[in-house]
């Protein structure tokens, strides 16, 4: 009989190797693991140290080799192309074959890094697998980043190679990728070798001789050829993924081979319980981890099919987009980001279009990436009228900390919570000086160490700074970041972040960068960075700037140029649209930015002046401000 969800955490918590030895099964190893754990390497420890296998093997050749290779692996539709595409398992075998044969003939081999910007294209697969085959390690860069981002990951990772296309596609233009890609190669220290450009029909790249090769002329030469899938050690990275930390340089969070392949194994069963040719959909975007995780390697790794999406929840071509795609491939489970239904409940407040659609394959909708409002999550059960399942991870965790076993026991769904913590997490909230808390008390969310398999085992060539960042504030443990309080029936509820992170449209960003970016223009003296509320994003940026008292232009010329600056720097996925300029900022007598208290006012909740505060006058005038500009 199948065991409930209580019964394995309990087993987990009894015997955390069992449980993860017994997971392990689902992998095909080139050498099985006889150590599940060992605690003395790496920063923390690392999983099945001694096991050898390859994920590219595992997502693509044993299905193949299992005569599964006429079952659609991926289906790619691409509403802003009006292109569509269909690849079983033998065809993204072939497809996967061809892109490592390029990337060889390039002189990549295990362990170089290979940068790919790339829109959302089947190529982005192909190539995320083809590294994953040869041992090279991939790092997506996803395309709302300017070229100074993109060039600061070149440097770190010190890539090789890059791959990328000639545009990606947004509703309202074409992004020429290109000549971002040049720009970001002049910035960086680093210099890859080559750059890989796939010329799409809507905008041609100019090619560089000396640097630049036609991706799609040297796929169609490799077509035929075959790469042996490398025999790789479960603790080899199979990729970075930089996302934002506490400064304007990105971390480098490393995914091993192993763990990450038993973990996310593991989760396609038991937390989404899809089975091996059902088709499951991740709308999100192959640059964030909800795109690595679950758009690309769990769906492949359980054989089920994938769908890989190239638009957007609304106006590709109305809100509703999303639910002619599940009856199209009939889709057993959604996965999105709360954002989405936001930006479709505006378009069709009654969910009218969702009757248009035949939506009967369809058994879950899970929702990640920022807090599920409760007023959202009721819209999406009320019009859906399936289980709709919050659950909370991280970029850094690549699977769910927290969620609802879909797969096992579904528990009953408590609106705000992401439901109970996962086999593999073991979740403390404690208070600032590292005490536990009582049940339904706010504090900070920590994991005790080891972290399961699929988690981090550390930063890219940072290990002291993932000990800095995430380890030692308290000690023996990971912290989130987040903080939030456990319930009296260990239900988890996630409140905020203690760091300067924001999500906006369930992407994560730092307002320490975009700090950082607005400081750079030169007339500003200073300024603070906070996240206010938003009807459709969760929150947007917000930024309040000093000039410098020698400044005469008008302060609207300013605001409209560092709002340039943040798009130029950082990217118009910021969505940094409001910079305000004032004549202080409200800070405490040690001279500490109050931008907690900001944000209160600017999200119309109760604040009380701080009793530390310097100039209560500032306050006012800030409050005013953003009454005047109806901010909030
Ligand atoms: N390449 C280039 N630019 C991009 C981009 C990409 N891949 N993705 C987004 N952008 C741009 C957008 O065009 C927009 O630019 P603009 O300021 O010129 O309009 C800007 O970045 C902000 O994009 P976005 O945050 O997506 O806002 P939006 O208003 O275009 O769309 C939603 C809002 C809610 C429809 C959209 O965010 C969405 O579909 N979210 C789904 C959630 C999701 O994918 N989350 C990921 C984690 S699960
Ligand atoms: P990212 O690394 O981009 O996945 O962002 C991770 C952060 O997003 C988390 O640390 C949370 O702050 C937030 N987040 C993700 N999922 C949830 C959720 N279900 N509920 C609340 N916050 C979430």
């Amino acid at each position: 009989m199948q065991k409930t969800y209580a019964e394995i955490y309990r087993a987990w918590k009894d015997d955390h190797h069992a449980h993860w030895r017994e997971a392990a099964r689902a992998i095909d190893w080139f050498t099985e693991p006889t150590e599940i754990f060992n605690s003395t390497q790496g920063v923390y420890g690392r999983w099945f140290p001694d096991a050898r296998g390859n994920t590219c093997h595992n997502c693509v050749d044993r299905h193949v080799a299992a005569g599964r290779g006429d079952v659609a692996a991926l289906i790619y539709d691409s509403p802003v192309t009006g292109r569509k595409a269909r690849f079983s398992y033998a065809e993204l075998l072939e497809r996967v074959n061809a892109m490592a044969a390029v990337l060889v003939d390039q002189g990549v081999e295990q362990g170089d890094r290979v940068i790919l910007y790339m829109p959302m294209i089947p190529e982005a697969i192909f190539a995320m697998l083809a590294c994953a085959r040869i041992g090279a390690i991939h790092s997506v860069v996803f395309g709302g980043f300017a070229a100074s981002e993109l060039a600061a990951r070149i440097d770190d990772s010190a890539a090789k190679l890059v791959v990328t296309a000639s545009c990606g596609i947004e509703p309202n233009r074409v992004v020429a990728y290109k000549p971002l890609l040049d720009a970001a190669i002049d910035l960086a220290r680093h210099k890859p070798d080559y750059c890989l450009v796939l010329q799409r029909p809507e905008l041609a790249a100019t090619l560089q001789d000396d640097r630049d090769i036609d991706l799609g002329a040297a796929l169609d030469a490799a077509r035929g050829r075959t790469v042996a899938c490398a025999p790789l050690a479960a603790t080899d990275p199979l990729y970075i993924l930089y996302t934002s930390g506490t400064t304007g340089q990105p971390k480098g969070v490393i995914r091993d081979n192993g763990g990450h392949m038993v973990a996310l194994a593991w989760t396609m069963r038991a937390l989404y319980g899809v089975k091996p040719g059902e088709v499951y959909w991740a709308a999100s975007d192959i640059g964030w981890v909800v795109g690595h995780s679950y758009i690309v390697y769990a769906p492949l790794l359980n054989g089920s099919t994938t769908v890989l999406y190239e638009g957007k929840p609304i106006g590709t071509p109305d809100a509703g987009a999303f639910w002619r795609v599940v009856e199209e491939y009939k889709v057993s489970v959604l996965f999105t980001a709360p954002t989405a239904f936001r930006a479709i409940r505006k378009e069709d407040p009654e969910g009218a279009l969702v009757k248009h659609y035949d939506l009967s394959s369809l058994r879950a909708l899970f929702l990640a990436g920022e807090r599920a409002d409760p007023d959202t999550l009721r819209w999406a059960e009320a019009v859906l009228g399936v289980p709709v399942i919050d659950h909370w991870w991280q970029t850094e965790t690549g699977w769910a900390i927290v969620g609802n076993p879909l797969g096992l026991d579904a528990l009953p769904v408590k609106h705000g919570s992401p439901t109970v913590p996962m086999p593999g997490y073991d979740l403390h909230v404690l208070d600032d000086a590292g005490h536990e808390v009582p049940a339904g008390t706010l504090g900070n969310i920590a994991i005790k160490l080891p972290l399961p398999p699929g988690c981090l085992p550390s930063f890219w060539n940072a290990d002291e700074r993932f000990r800095v960042a995430c380890l030692s504030e308290f000690p023996g443990y990971y912290k989130t970041a987040d903080a939030g309080y456990i319930d009296d029936d260990g239900y988890v509820f996630i409140m905020s972040r203690t760091d300067d992170i924001i999500n906006v449209a369930g992407h994560r960003l730092s307002t320490g960068a975009m700090e950082e970016v607005c400081a750079g223009h030169p007339d500003v003296a200073e300024c603070a960075v906070i996240g206010v509320a938003d009807g459709i994003k969760g929150q947007a940026p917000a930024g309040f700037l000093v000039l410098k008292s020698n400044v005469s232009r008008e302060s609207s010329l300013v605001e409209a140029e560092v709002v340039g600056l943040v798009r130029e720097k950082i990217g118009p996925v910021a969505a940094f649209k409001m910079a305000i300029c004032v004549k202080r900022l409200p800070k405490t007598r040690s001279g500490k930015i109050l931008r907690g208290t900001m944000q209160k006012i600017a999200d119309r909740e109760d604040w009380k002046m701080p009793a530390t505060i310097d100039d209560p006058a500032i306050l006012e005038e800030i409050a005013e401000i953003l009454a005047a500009r109806r901010i909030g």
